[in-house]
């Protein structure tokens, strides 16, 4: 694996050099300051005793039975957090609130796609998860089962996943946009015995089918007992007798009234499926009792979230780990009054966003970088016909933030004086990591700052030393943390190949990702330093992609790399040899991307396909994806003397250019 470097870190080189002398710095407002969460001394007290830190914090959430031990990590890499304690994740996101009396606090503003909405307080929230627990228990689901949730972003998506964690059943949602293939396989992978659905989804102001992909799907999965099926946009749908449930048949009948059990701190609450370095996904697996609590505690201090008073909005979809702990738990953990947007940002129009900020007065907003490149395209002049004086906390994640589109977001949604939080974490540690403390960092455009108090984060060289200020290389996690994975569903080997073999001897966890230090000592993050792309936050591993073009008839060889782009992080660009030499014929290129998109999902479509008469290998066989980004870049290629045919860039070069 090659050190980070500006280029290998999937940023282009410009961009980094830009980064690495920003100077701007925001302090927090005195005004913001005085009434933050966060104070100066949370580090301090953090770093005193990290283990009475978490406790304190696990204190957020209500426990049936106390723990013994705040952390055993004797086992390492499988950590265990508040060992002995018990709890219910759904009463501590639902229940508790009903209970302390605040059952008409809305906590869900849901907007849907053609403009239809629903004000869902918490004691709503509650009736809902009852009956949709009964609902589930009556289906013969018991604790340590599997349950996928293939949904778009409707309000009996969240149902399904408090009622599952209710009852102790471990979640799988995959995001809807995947395709059949793709939820068939995960599915396989948990062996799930039921998969919840709708009917269609709304999608650009049109409805679109969805459970066609999970009858294709299950066709092949014996381990489904059920389908159930939510009524959302009337699209006609095949049904299996005896297989297929309506939910309003199954679930609208059901009493409300559920009494919780309580789970272990350490039982299984969701797997949730991410890209690796391979072709096959990996189920990241997470746990009640730690997970709850950093996302809680996250949640808390670094939106500055004030129960009650805040409307809070994350943008993201509940397939992605963002949706999860940003959407699902971490927020209704804090008693929230959120936002969920079901469609997309630019239906029917390219200001619905901030239509929507403005009509529920949202004043902490999160989302992604390469939306806000996006918005920056559509124009300042759009968000500027809203009243967005709601807003006083701004937070972006997914990739990094380029200084440009954070100055743009602080001046144009923040009005200048909305703190922004960049924060660093990924679906393997469950919660935020990395981020400013609003009221108290003095934040830098593109910068997530350092990690927060409780969590240990240093960038290290090669040899897992810690560098110093000004220095790069390889963000390590050096600590363990209540809300880290507890490991890859069925898979142990591939867990501490993974994330623990790198740095064995040092012990620390390798997160993927390069990483730098400022003058100040401030942490840059600098992209994926393994096969894994960025596509719009996105993670799509290139191997992933190749795997999907060789499965075409046509296709013999392909090399995938993600390219720099302005608007989506990183591009696909994908390189193929044809089946007998041949070298294009017909829309081969759409054909391609189609094949790719029904594979895995439209996302993961190749930017650009190129057709290529041979790939760059070493003599030991390994494609060199550097070179090809060169030229999927149009820069210089670099240093062709490890191929063991050194004129096969010449090859590829003289070619192309002709784009596709
Ligand atoms: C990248 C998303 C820079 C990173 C929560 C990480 C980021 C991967 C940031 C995880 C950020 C996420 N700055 N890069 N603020 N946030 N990343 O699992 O490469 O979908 O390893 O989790 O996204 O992606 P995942």
């Amino acid at each position: 694996m090659a050190p980070p470097s500006g280029n290998d870190a999937g940023q282009s080189g410009n961009a980094l050099d830009n980064l690495l002398t920003e100077s701007r710095t925001f302090p927090p407002s005195a005004e913001f300051a005085e009434q933050a969460n966060a104070t100066s001394d949370l580090a301090e007290r953090a770093s005193a005793d990290r283990e009475a830190f978490w406790a304190e914090q696990a204190g957020r959430l209500s426990w049936t039975s106390d723990w013994d031990q705040v952390l055993d990590w004797s086992a390492a890499p499988f950590a265990k957090w508040f060992v002995g304690g018990k709890l219910n994740v759904a009463y501590n996101c639902v229940d508790r609130h009903v209970d302390s009396g605040h059952g008409d606090q809305v906590a869900i503003h849901w907007e849907g796609e053609p403009g239809d909405s629903r004000a869902i307080t918490y004691a709503d929230l509650k009736d809902e998860v009852g009956k949709a627990a009964n609902a589930l228990a009556s289906l013969g689901l018991t604790a340590g089962d599997r349950v996928a949730i293939y949904m778009p972003m409707i309000p009996e998506a969240i149902y399904s996943m408090l009622a599952c964690a209710r009852l102790g059943l471990t979640h799988s949602v995959v995001f809807a946009g995947f395709s059949a293939e793709a939820l068939r396989s995960r599915i396989e992978d948990a062996e799930a015995k039921l998969v919840i659905t709708t009917d269609g989804q709304f999608r650009r102001g049109k409805p679109a089918p969805l459970k066609t992909a999970v009858d294709e799907a299950v066709a092949q999965t014996p381990t489904i007992q059920n389908v159930l099926v939510v009524k959302r946009t009337d699209t006609d749908v095949e049904w299996t007798e005896g297989r297929d449930l309506w939910w309003h048949d199954v679930v609208d009948g059901q009493s409300t009234e559920h009494t919780p059990e309580s789970f272990d701190s350490e039982h299984p609450l969701f797997i949730l499926y991410t890209s690796g370095t391979t072709g096959k996904p990996k189920g990241i697996l997470h746990t009640s009792g730690g997970y709850l609590t950093q996302a809680a505690y996250t949640h808390h201090y670094v939106f500055d979230h004030k129960a009650g008073e805040d409307v809070y909005w994350c943008t993201a979809d509940i397939g992605w780990v963002t949706g999860h702990s940003y959407i699902v738990y971490g927020p209704l953990a804090n008693r929230a009054t959120q936002v969920v947007y079901e469609g997309t940002p630019n239906t029917p129009h390219e200001g619905r966003h901030w239509e929507i900020v403005q009509k529920y007065k949202v004043s902490i907003y999160y989302t992604a970088p390469t939306l806000i490149r996006t918005f920056m395209k559509w124009g300042a002049d759009i968000p500027a016909k809203y009243d967005l004086s709601s807003l006083r906390v701004l937070g972006s994640v997914g990739e990094p933030i380029n200084p440009e589109a954070w100055m743009w977001y602080r001046e144009h949604v923040g009005g200048n004086r909305c703190p922004i939080v960049d924060t660093w974490w990924q679906t393997e540690t469950g919660a935020i990591m990395i981020a400013p403390l609003p009221g108290v960092t003095a934040c830098k455009p593109g910068s997530a700052m350092g990690p927060l108090p409780g969590i240990g984060a240093k960038v290290v060289d090669e040899s897992g030393v810690a560098v110093g200020k000004g220095g790069g290389g390889y963000l390590v996690l050096d600590q363990p943390w209540p809300s880290m994975l507890r490991g890859i569903w069925g898979d142990e080997e591939r867990f501490r190949d993974t994330y623990w073999s790198r740095f064995a001897e040092q012990g620390f966890y390798f997160a993927g990702d390069g990483a730098k230090y400022d003058s100040d000592g401030a942490v840059w993050l600098l992209g994926r330093v393994d096969d894994v792309m960025n596509v719009s936050g996105h993670r799509i591993s290139t191997t992933e992609v190749e795997s999907a073009l060789v499965s075409h008839a046509k296709v013999a060889e392909a090399a995938v790399v993600g390219a720099s782009d302005p608007t989506t992080g990183q591009g696909i660009v994908a390189f193929v040899i044809l089946r007998g030499g041949a070298t294009e014929g017909g829309d081969i290129a759409k054909e391609l991307r189609d094949h790719v998109a029904k594979e895995i999902g439209p996302i993961a479509k190749p930017r650009q396909i190129m057709v290529v008469p041979e790939l760059p290998k070493t003599r030991s066989g390994k494609i060199m994806r550097r070179l090809l980004r060169d030229v999927a870049e149009n820069r210089q290629v670099g240093d062709v003397t490890t191929l063991a045919d050194s004129t096969v860039m010449d090859l590829i070069s003289s070619g192309l250019n002709r784009g596709s």
